[in-house]
């Protein structure tokens, strides 16, 4: 089975740089694990780089919950229903391929639903996001990048604890 390498576009932008940067870093983390899956079966390191994967895009979506939280987001629970499926997704993924004969075909699975799934959101929902917490901080007379700074920092440890 083939799997599409993902390239970022430029309709992936939010226009908040911190998200967007976390959604490059992703796709990067994704397009790697790909790589690495398709040059070579060694199952430790492909859980250690999925276990990463799996902890980067769920602090990502804490950070936007929390955003949401604070800014008051009409559409929080319908958001974070999404993310919470998409949790789901990528939990039993993370059980099939510590059981899985073939680790590639779970990986095709996770590419099939970062393209399908994961990149219209981006589109849609965060896009929809993005603009109102651009508007809302605007509002408030706030410092939006300051603010998600600070909530990022609830969430990510560094990069070389993980
Ligand atoms: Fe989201």
């Amino acid at each position: 089975m083939d799997m599409t390498k993902i390239e970022w576009k430029s309709d992936l932008d939010t226009g908040i740089h911190l998200i967007d940067s976390q959604h490059r870093e992703f796709i990067k983390l994704v397009n790697n694990l790909l790589d690495s899956s398709v040059n070579g079966d060694d199952i430790q390191l492909l859980m250690k780089s999925f276990a990463f994967l799996r902890y980067y895009i769920c602090e990502h979506f804490s950070v936007e919950e929390s955003a949401m939280i604070t800014y008051g987001y009409p559409f929080y629970s319908m958001h974070k229903n999404i993310h919470d499926s998409f949790r789901d997704e990528i939990n039993s993924m993370e059980l099939n391929l510590r059981t899985t004969k073939s680790p590639h075909d779970s990986l095709v699975k996770l590419n099939y639903l970062i393209v399908n799934w994961f990149m219209n959101h981006i589109k849609v929902e965060d896009k929809k996001l993005c603009a109102y917490l651009a508007a809302q901080a605007q509002q408030r007379n706030e410092n939006l990048t300051g603010k998600l700074d600070q909530i990022v920092g609830m969430f990510f440890k560094t990069r070389d604890s993980a």
